[in-house]
């Protein structure tokens, strides 16, 4: 299977993510990794899974992976996708009411779903939705593994 992994990451730890996505799936794919300003330029015709990462920025995906979903018309016929965010780990968001209203705001992952689904694109399987403890990371401890868990359920 051909895969294509297109992500965005301001501190780096989305990129982490598709880095172990991308490491788990290489075994046995071709996979092909891409910041969302390189993917730009990546043709897609080849692509029978798109996986899209982003973190949840505001509640939503970056300005980048919006534009990169608003402009993906060409794809190939019978390409799926899935999707993947990064957001706060509630349990470390201070004062508490804060937490209620990142929940309330929701989070990239349901952006991106309906992006895809707007183009007529099948999203598989769930979204990916990895912890972390402060704006800028790390990783939740074990989140790596959770990713390489997630990349198993896509293939
Ligand atoms: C300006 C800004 C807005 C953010 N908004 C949210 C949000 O709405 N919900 C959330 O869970 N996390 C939010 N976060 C935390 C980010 O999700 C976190 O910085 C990101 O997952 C880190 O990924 P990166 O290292 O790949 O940039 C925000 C962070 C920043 C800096």
């Amino acid at each position: 299977m051909n895969v294509t992994i297109v992500y965005d990451s301001i501190f780096g730890n989305t990129a982490k993510v598709a880095q172990a996505v991308a490491e788990r799936l290489g075994s046995e794919n071709h996979v092909r990794l891409a910041t969302v300003q390189e993917a730009k330029g990546v043709e897609l015709s080849d692509t029978d899974l798109l996986i899209i990462g982003s973190p949840t920025r505001g509640f939503q995906p970056t300005p980048q992976i919006q534009e990169y979903l608003a402009e993906l018309v060409r794809f190939p016929n019978g390409m799926v996708a899935a999707v993947f965010d990064t957001r706060l780990d509630l349990e470390t968001v201070q004062p508490a009411p804060l937490r209620w209203v990142i929940e309330v705001g929701g989070y990239a992952d349901q952006r991106m779903v309906a992006a895809l689904q707007s183009h007529g694109i099948e999203v598989r399987g769930d979204p990916g939705a990895f912890l972390v403890s402060g704006n800028e990371g790390p990783l939740k401890a074990g989140e790596i593994e959770r990713a390489h868990g997630w990349a198993d359920t896509l293939v």
